[in-house]
């Protein structure tokens, strides 16, 4: 298998494993700012199954085969799923930070091998994706300070 269809396997599985913690994350916030941290999650991985379904459908039309099944998402994800246990706000947005660096960094490794094979679509994919989770970051970094 291409070393890229590759690296967006692995991408897809962080999503996966993402949008399961941003569930869990969205069930189980607690304290100050619960309604806004429960609304926003929601968002977030609806956002997030999206990007999934793009990302799969992507693999599919260049005639590879995208994961789907939990068994290799979690295999392959390099996100640490959450605990079933409450937890403030404060401690989800530390978390849901370190976890969009890493989608951030998996996006622009795919974004480099795909420019060196003139894979614009792949590309210009990545492009959305950093947009996205660079505003987030800026975000949640400033409910930070
Ligand atoms: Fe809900």
């Amino acid at each position: 298998m291409e070393e890229n269809i590759k690296n967006l396997n692995m991408f897809l599985s962080d999503l996966e494993v993402m949008t399961v913690k941003l569930q869990n994350y969205h069930w189980y916030v607690t304290g100050k700012g619960f309604f806004i941290t429960h609304e926003k999650l929601e968002e977030y991985y609806e956002e997030m199954r999206e990007q999934i379904d793009e990302i799969a459908e992507h693999i599919l039309s260049k005639g590879y085969k995208p994961l789907a099944n939990m068994k290799d998402f979690l295999q392959n994800s390099e996100i640490q799923e959450a605990q079933n246990e409450k937890i403030k706000s404060l401690e989800i947005i530390k978390n849901i930070i370190k976890d969009l660096e890493t989608l951030k960094k998996q996006a622009i490794k795919i974004k480099q091998e795909a420019d060196n094979k003139s894979d614009y679509e792949t590309s210009a994919m990545m492009d959305d994706y950093l947009k996205n989770y660079s505003k987030k970051l800026w975000m949640l970094n400033e409910c930070l300070k």
